[in-house]
């Protein structure tokens, strides 16, 4: 497993960082689900980090379950979800390996979380473990940054939050991954302010890459299908299109889908 960003170890820092837009991302993960999905109302988020999103869910009245690989990061989340009782709850899990005990009507990994699995065998083993986690018609939104390579250039993000008159900023940079390695180096520095002066978390980890192709042959080995394409600003977009930062909704066959192919 690649290294991660030193940050996931502070769950607190990463929600503040990453608040901001999560209501409205929420908003559109419930609409394609609607749009797309097989009418249920239960949920799974792999690698859920905080419960961000599944908080979300949970307050639009889903059934929600999620779970993480960083202990710190599955308490936040299980104490944030606490008060929904058995409606909303967290383990600890890979996901690799984890697989829940029951099945679920929409999955989602999003913020190229995926990206995390270092190879064909980690990245199948996920995509086919949630598979096996959905009911009949279920989706699966993978949200993530595709690559373009030998056009791929080095970027630079930033983002400030102000809270009690303090201000926290992320800088991520991005190094073009290399078609061979399929490696992309991300760079992040997180500025915390102290009584002091100011501390700089450093972290750097690789991600693995996929361009549309690589995703579309990974996909293809599984029991999903291509359902959609949306960017992220909600607008469908295609899979090889120019928009390189996507939400590919994946489904699995509905059930009378299932039996029609059972007969033949
Ligand atoms: C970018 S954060 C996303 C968190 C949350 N989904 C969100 O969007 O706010 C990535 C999360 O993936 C978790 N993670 C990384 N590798 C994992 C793995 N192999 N299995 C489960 N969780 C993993 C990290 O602990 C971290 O919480």
């Amino acid at each position: 497993m690649s290294a991660q960003p030193g940050f996931y170890a502070d769950p607190g820092l990463y929600e503040l960082l990453h608040a901001e837009g999560t209501d409205d991302e929420v908003w559109f993960l419930d609409r394609v689900a609607k749009r797309h999905g097989n009418g249920g109302r239960t949920a799974l988020e792999p690698a859920c980090g905080t419960g961000r999103y599944l908080a979300g869910l949970a307050r639009r009245g889903w059934t929600v379950h999620g779970y993480d690989l960083s202990a710190k990061m599955a308490a936040f989340a299980c104490k944030r979800l606490a008060k929904w009782g058995k409606r909303a709850t967290v383990a600890r899990g890979d996901m690799v390996s984890y697989r829940p005990q029951r099945k679920y009507d929409f999955a989602f990994n999003l913020l190229s979380t995926f990206r995390h699995l270092p190879d064909d065998k980690s990245a199948l083993a996920h995509l086919r473990g949630v598979a096996a986690s959905l009911n009949p018609g279920g989706l699966f939104v993978l949200g993530l940054d595709l690559a373009l390579y030998g056009l791929d250039q080095p970027e630079e993000e930033t983002w400030s939050v102000s809270r009690g008159g303090r201000r926290y900023t992320h800088v991520m940079m991005t190094l073009p991954p290399d078609a061979r390695k399929r490696r992309e180096r991300i760079l992040n520095f997180v500025t915390v302010p102290r009584p002091r002066g100011q501390k700089v978390l450093e972290s750097a980890y690789d991600l693995r890459s996929y361009d549309a192709d690589e995703l579309a042959g990974l996909i293809l080995k599984t029991p999903f299908a291509l359902a959609a394409c949306y960017g992220y600003d909600g607008k469908p977009a295609p899979l090889r299109g120019e928009q390189r930062a996507l939400w590919i909704v994946l489904k699995l066959p509905d059930s009378s889908a299932g039996k029609r192919k059972a007969r033949r």
